[in-house]
């Protein structure tokens, strides 16, 4: 079963194998001993992704402390649910995530990275990317969008870095959710009482969400919305540093280097598992109800039946069906929101810091070994 990364930018060795002579194989977790079927090739991924059958249900799965379980999600934690649960509550933020209405958020995503980039500009070198500029970028773009006061961050990001861990006992999960959910809580009543024309407060008034699903939602969005995006800047700026000519692309202004990042980095990658319903068949191997898969984004984003040469990072590629953000009926939600939080901060980055490099060999850059989200915990930097 081959999970560990050698190269923080390539998915682990031992997948490419797996996906050219067996797309879909029975593998057994390490970690835990649960059995599993593994799906490598891009198309079947998608297909086991787009299928109803495999259920999102499910909890656990990469530690012997937390083995694969089935899950009775809470009210509002819609990335654990199955139709028509899940539809319900997509169709309601749908709407507010669409492309225009994260344009509107343009103006304000670029004066919170211009922000960011002068306090860098200030502090003595060597300086920690990811402490300085690639979290702060997502929390507080996130906590703009959900009407959350900043001054909350370190709570969130340590919750959420708990929430993550995939070393983190059940009792330090259940703690870190139960309060991040009280904080969270408190809020929504205070903006029950005054609701402003952020997401929380537009939910209220649509006046469809009980608060606790109001907590669930605004758990899931603050979690996923910026753990992703700020390993993303952390990785994707690193991956650059290591090939200036698709740096200097990016500087230009690349139109689709976000999306080539995001396939290259496939940074949530062995985490994607699903459960099925029923009796059913996926690359011609028989799956029986109640059976486990987990669908390897990375090595489905490198399958050459994806594109041309996937394994060189090339921004100025055609649009290609990666797999990064999900696919079929979960596909990531803030999606937009990604995109255009790239987009903007790289460029504005590799702008105001033409001379931008690491301060350290790569193998000295610390990267993140036991979360389920790749990336790198700090990034020293010059320029
Ligand atoms: C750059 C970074 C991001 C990556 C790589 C990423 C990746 C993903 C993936 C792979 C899924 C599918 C999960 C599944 O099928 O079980 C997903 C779902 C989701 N993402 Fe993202 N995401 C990113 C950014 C964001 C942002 C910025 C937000 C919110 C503001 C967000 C919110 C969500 C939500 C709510 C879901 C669940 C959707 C559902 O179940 O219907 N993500 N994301």
């Amino acid at each position: 079963m081959p999970l560990r990364r050698t190269c923080p930018f390539d998915p682990p060795p031992g997948l490419a194998e797996l996906r050219a002579a067996e797309p879909i194989t029975r593998r057994v977790m390490p970690l835990d001993g649960t059995e599993l079927w593994l799906v490598t090739s891009h198309d079947l991924v998608r297909r086991m992704l787009a299928d109803p059958r495999w259920s999102s249900s499910l909890d656990g799965g990469l530690s012997p402390e937390q083995p694969l379980h089935v899950t009775q999600p809470e009210p509002g934690m819609f990335i654990s649910m199955d139709a028509p649960e899940h539809g319900r509550y997509r169709r309601m933020l749908t709407a507010h995530f669409t492309v225009q209405r994260m344009n509107r958020l343009r103006p304000r995503i670029e004066q919170i990275v211009a922000e960011r980039l002068d306090a860098m500009e200030r502090l003595p070198r060597p300086v920690d990317l990811v402490a300085e500029f690639a979290l702060p970028v997502p929390s507080l773009v996130i906590c703009e969008l959900l009407g959350m006061p900043y001054e909350d961050r370190a709570e969130f990001q340590a919750a959420a870095r708990v929430i993550v861990d995939m070393t983190a006992s059940p009792e330090q999960i259940d703690a870190a959710v139960a309060g991040l959910a009280a904080h969270l809580a408190k809020l929504i009543a205070a903006k029950r009482e005054e609701p402003d024309d952020a997401l929380i407060g537009e939910l209220i008034r649509e006046g469809a969400l009980t608060d606790g699903e109001l907590v669930q939602i605004s758990m899931l969005l603050l979690v996923a919305g910026h753990e992703t995006t700020a390993n993303m800047l952390g990785l994707g700026t690193l991956l650059l540093l290591h090939h200036p000519d698709q740096l200097a692309l990016v500087r230009e202004g690349a139109p689709g280097a976000a999306d080539e990042l995001l396939r290259y980095l496939s940074i949530v990658d062995l985490v994607m598992f699903r459960g099925a319903k029923e009796d059913l068949t996926l690359g011609g191997q028989e799956i029986k109800a109640g059976e486990f898969g987990l669908a390897s984004l990375a090595a489905a984003n490198r399958d050459p039946a994806l594109c041309e040469d996937p394994d060189r990072l090339d921004v100025t590629r055609p649009k290609t069906a990666h797999v990064a953000l999900g696919f079929g009926p979960h596909q990531c939600l803030g999606q937009n929101l990604a995109r255009l939080e790239l987009e903007i901060a790289l460029q504005a980055l590799l702008r105001r810091f033409p001379g931008l490099r690491a301060a350290v060999p790569l193998e000295e850059v610390p990267v993140r070994e036991n979360a389920a989200i790749h990336g790198v915990h700090s990034l020293p930097v010059i320029w």
